[in-house]
């Protein structure tokens, strides 16, 4: 295996990230010190991808901490929950980000003593969150390989955005469970989406892949059925950026267009995702808030304009996809089926 990737790093007293909108053409480290500037690279997409939004989150959390000049414990507390307003307002879909702020939260409330204490508790908790993560998503990759189907020998999977290493703390979800087929020799092949608009698949996931000499296929998304009619796809594995309790999960927008072909060629389709991912708070997936970004990202691609002025744009970053055209959902707990996603309620508290 290669040199493992890790998107977010604690080095020399701040945050570095692997600077994700510049790959596969530069890899280039962002360093990150303030609370702010961490709000901005969730924003611009530099960190992305639940878990890994969750983490920088935590980290910023703790940046902004720092900033706080009163030494007066409850003028802190305050302070610190406008820099969890802030960072919330990033982005709306991924649960994980407001996770891992109330977790943040909750530590400050809950720790005695002065503020230079919360403070370290606070950096103590962000550092835990991001090493249960990296845990979390080999245990994920284990489970996953496991509810792969027996047959044939070496699988093709074929995965919609990025849900790696570069989505999470490291290894990944969905490319976590990729991993762990590759290592027990299950996988013939990666077939990866490109992802309009954002090209997630394109840039992230087959960098992710040629890292490590995953045999990766680059496709267009609108080319996933065909693979599928033709036979070329023997599952089909993604991530999730939040689970309603009924086990509907939001995902990169085009999952639920994956979903609906997988189930229409009999090929099982995996949601791989921890649990934290899981919104047991809403019921179904009409619940989930899904973000709109910048029109541009429609009516451009790079910098080329594709489209007359005037136009319309719509888009959406997420869709959700149903419940009844999951196969299975996998955390580290293991790989249920969406009805049985209620039984985990509550589980790593
Ligand atoms: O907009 P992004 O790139 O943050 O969206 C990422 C995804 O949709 C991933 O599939 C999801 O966050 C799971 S990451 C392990």
């Amino acid at each position: 295996m290669n040199n493992p990737i890790y998107p977010v790093i604690w080095q020399d007293d701040r945050v570095i990230l692997i600077d994700q909108t510049l790959l596969p053409e530069n890899y280039t480290v962002v360093p990150i010190s303030g609370a702010k500037e961490m709000a901005v690279a969730i924003k611009t997409m530099i960190v992305r991808g639940a878990p890994a939004i969750g983490v920088a989150a935590a980290y910023g959390m703790y940046l902004g901490a720092r900033e706080i000049t009163t030494s007066d414990r409850e003028q802190f507390l305050k302070e610190l929950e406008t820099i969890a307003t802030m960072l919330r307002q990033t982005r709306p879909t991924a649960v994980n980000l407001f996770w891992a702020i109330s977790r943040m939260l909750d530590t400050a409330q809950n720790t005695p003593g002065s503020v230079a204490e919360i403070r370290d508790t606070l950096l103590i908790t962000a550092q835990a969150i991001q090493a249960d993560d990296l845990k979390t998503c080999q245990l994920i990759g284990d489970h996953g390989l496991a509810a792969l189907p027996m047959k044939p020998e070496k699988l093709n999977i074929l995965t919609h955005c990025n849900a790696g290493a570069l989505a999470t703390a490291g290894y990944g979800t969905a490319l976590g469970v990729v991993r762990s087929a590759w290592t027990a020799g299950r996988l013939a092949r990666v077939y990866a989406d490109e992802t309009r608009p954002r090209l997630q698949g394109a840039k992230l996931t087959t960098w992710e892949c040629v890292q490590e000499g995953i045999p990766v296929t680059l496709i267009t998304d609108n080319m996933a059925a065909h693979c599928m009619q033709r036979g070329m796809i023997d599952a089909v594995v993604v991530g999730a950026d939040r689970i309603a309790a009924n086990g509907d999960a939001a995902n990169k927008i085009g999952t639920y267009s994956v979903a609906l072909v997988a189930k229409a060629h009999n090929v099982p389709f995996f949601v791989a995702a921890p649990l934290s991912t899981v919104d047991f708070a809403i019921a179904t997936g009409a619940e989930i808030p899904i973000e709109e970004r910048d029109p541009q990202e429609v009516s451009q691609v790079g910098s080329t304009v594709i489209c007359p002025s005037g136009v319309e744009f719509y888009n959406p970053a997420f869709d959700v996809t149903p419940a009844a055209l999951i196969t299975a959902i996998v955390t580290e707990y293991g790989a249920v089926t969406p009805q049985e996603l209620k039984e985990l309620e509550g589980k790593g508290k």
